[in-house]
């Protein structure tokens, strides 16, 4: 394994002040979103709308990474440049989406496990040879009476640092996604006991089996109420228990964390960021890989407007450039 070059990767993906992009929506999602704005799912039309993404004027200053998905690392933009390469030529570093997906954890009803582990490798160094230096894996959780069971936390644990293990062999950071779902009516609080439980889990897992753990990144979900809750969690009170939490369970050598959005509103997960990083010295560095608080706006403007790819990709500029700033605790809202 060579050490060297996946912290020298984690470290350009963490450099102040910039985050990660994840435009890595699988094509099913992806169309899902298009669906609810009127706009047709076709290859096309994804390839056009991720060329807008990737070709954002002035995006480098804020992001140091997207995440792709398979169709996308192969697409190229309509003069016949691959995606890839447009990033690269902006020091932007490319990852990639390697999960398949979730499946249903047959010992117990509600949980979901994740897969994609046959062939990884092989996977992996095509991705690689496409200009791939990170990989994201993503499992989900959801907060219940029920769920997630000890046996699921456990199986997707131990398929984490399989795919981790992997991705340090082939000189590949990988981001460890485990993602506490937003849905429901669950309290701040018990979504700070099934994240606290499942992160002790995660990382008691990925140590037993020697994963390089300044060579990796977590990404996670943030403390908070579930979006049925009569009580919404105010900024302050996200940041408090997430920092306690990770402080609690993350190993101070991780080479950084980085929060997904979720389905918080766009400004909601931008001042959620900016109360964590209020809280600064933290041991290990801390910003987003946003896809939706991103994407959100600049997709609506396209929807409407198709041929005004200018309006949405000053749409993606300002959302970055507002976690940008909240990266570093130095956002205002208007
Ligand atoms: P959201 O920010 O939309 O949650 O997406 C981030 C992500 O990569 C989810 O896997």
């Amino acid at each position: 394994m060579n050490k060297e070059k996946l912290v020298e990767t984690v470290s350009r993906l963490m450099a102040i002040p910039k985050g990660i992009l994840a435009i890595d929506e699988s094509t099913s999602t992806c169309n899902t979103r298009f669906e609810k704005l009127g706009i047709i799912s076709s290859e096309e039309n994804r390839r056009v709308y991720r060329e807008l993404l990737v070709t954002t004027p002035g995006i480098e200053q804020y992001i140091s990474g997207y995440i792709l998905y398979d169709e996308t690392i192969r697409q190229k933009t309509k003069e016949g440049k691959s995606f890839t390469s447009v990033l690269q030529e902006k020091g932007i570093d490319v990852g990639i989406k390697v999960d398949m997906g979730t499946k249903d954890f047959s010992p117990h009803l509600g949980d979901k496990i994740t897969e994609g582990l046959v062939g990884l490798a092989e996977r992996l160094q095509e991705y690689k040879e496409m200009g791939a230096t990170f990989a994201k894996w993503r499992a989900i959780y959801t907060i219940s009476k029920e769920t997630p069971s000890e046996a699921c936390v456990q199986a997707n644990a131990d398929i984490f640092a399989e795919y981790a293990q992997i991705c340090q062999n082939e000189g590949i950071v990988p981001i460890v996604e485990p993602e506490i779902l937003i849905d429901g009516d669950h309290t701040i609080e018990q979504c700070f006991d099934v994240t606290s439980r499942n992160l002790d889990v995660v990382f008691k897992t990925l140590k037993a089996k020697n994963i390089f753990i300044p060579g990796m990144i977590l990404k996670t979900s943030m403390v908070i109420s579930g979006n049925e809750s009569l009580k919404l969690s105010p900024a302050n009170d996200v940041a408090k228990m997430t920092i306690k939490c990770l402080l609690k369970y993350v190993p101070k050598e991780i080479g950084g964390i980085v929060f997904l959005s979720g389905g918080q509103e766009d400004d909601e997960a931008t001042r959620n960021l900016n109360a964590t990083n209020a809280h600064s010295p933290l041991p290990w560095p801390l910003t987003f890989s946003y896809g939706r608080a991103i994407q959100n706006k600049a997709l609506m403007s396209w929807a409407k407007n198709p041929f005004d790819i200018s309006t949405a990709q000053k749409l993606i500029l300002v959302a970055a450039k507002a976690n940008s700033l909240a990266r570093m605790g130095e956002y205002k809202t208007t």
